[in-house]
């Protein structure tokens, strides 16, 4: 690597994080019950959006045991909006784990880590790092771009020999010194200066060693992939009022999104119009009223695009459609707070 050593890098990285490292709500803890909801949260979803649902979630459960104690529909509530809900299942699962199985003691070894659900190698790698302040290697989205541009690799980085090299180039940068420190550095180097477009390369601690910059092709690298788009799937929700409430069904515990709270919905089938599709639903529903379209949301999932189109319909008599355990009549204010999951919490504007 140039004529710096690894050591030389992460001193870099060390002392840049000292200077402009950012201060985050699980930084100011090491209690590895709280980095590991961290690091899960942070798996798929941006520090930003994080923060909100980090502290919401440690105020229902404050402990590992508050959470295995809990229900799995309570856990998959305060994960609602987040997206990616194995999340939820796993860290409950996890949780259970640890109480149950080890007295409600973290694992604190790098294979230990990586039998908990939903801790894959990186995770475990910052979970050593940052909580147990022992090295563990970190290969999540941020850290595999600045690696791709440090050592200018010209493959798929998701290809076998393209993981191959990242991992050992993360591992021989994890300085056994302050791996703590260094999770977060290059973490953040990632989230805020080696960013996947425009680089603030000016702004950089590794400019003199890093091999894409000094080739000018830091916005080519990482290669994307050539993945396949993904396919687009529509859908219509009903937004069904009767007297001024508005009604929503909990999905089954098991499945996608199970759990979690959405206005009556169904797929559009081939050969339908979507406000055929309505008229079904309302049908199924018991009800003869007028589907009147209120609006269109598209989401993302990781496997598909959804189109989703609204429409509002009134129930002639209140509750004809009945209240009970999973299915409920809310005020639209009851419903700004309420589990909905994400394409359905963006319907709530609609109302
Ligand atoms: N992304 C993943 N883990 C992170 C952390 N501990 N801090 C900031 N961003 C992260």
């Amino acid at each position: 690597m140039f004529s710096f050593t690894p050591i030389d890098i992460s001193r870099k990285l060390l002392a840049w994080y000292g200077r402009a490292g950012r201060d985050l709500p699980w930084r100011r803890t090491r209690d590895p019950y709280r980095i590991w909801l961290s690091e899960v949260m942070l798996q798929q979803t941006g520090v930003e959006t994080v923060i909100p649902y980090y502290e919401r979630f440690l105020e229902a459960f404050p402990t590992v045991r508050a959470l295995a104690a809990a229900t799995a529909e309570e856990v998959v509530e305060r994960w609602a909006g987040l997206g990616y809900y194995s999340r939820a299942r796993n860290l409950h699962a996890a949780a259970q784990r640890v109480v149950n199985f080890n007295a409600g003691h973290f694992p604190d070894t790098l294979e230990g880590l990586m039998e908990l659900p939903g801790v894959g190698r990186s995770t475990a790698g910052a979970i050593l790092s940052i909580a147990f302040d022992r090295p563990g290697p970190i290969l999540d989205g941020n850290v595999r771009r600045v690696l791709c541009r440090l050592h200018a690799l010209k493959e798929d980085p998701r290809s076998g020999s393209g993981e191959k090299k990242l991992w050992a180039w993360a591992a021989e940068l994890t300085p056994i010194d302050r791996p703590h420190d260094y999770a977060q550095a290059i973490m953040d180097l990632g989230a805020t200066v080696c960013t996947p477009r425009s680089p603030e390369c000016g702004d950089c601690p590794l400019q003199t060693c890093c091999r894409a910059r000094s080739l000018g092709l830091e916005e080519e690298l990482p290669l994307r992939s050539g993945g396949k788009k993904a396919p687009t799937r529509v859908q219509v929700a009903l937004l069904l009022f009767s007297q001024g409430r508005c009604m929503v069904r909990r999905r089954p515990l098991s499945g996608m999104l199970g759990g979690l709270w959405e206005f009556p919905s169904a797929a559009v089938s081939e050969g339908e119009t979507p406000g055929m599709a309505a008229s079904r639903l309302l049908k199924n529903l018991g009800l003869a009223s007028e589907p009147r379209p209120a609006g269109e949301i598209a989401h993302i999932y990781s496997h598909f695009r959804l189109d989703l189109r609204l429409y509002r319909a009134e129930a002639e008599q209140m509750f004809k459609v009945a209240e009970g355990e999973e299915s409920r009549w809310l005020l639209p204010a009851e419903l700004v707070a309420w589990p909905l999951h994400g394409a359905h919490k963006k319907a709530v504007k609609h109302l």
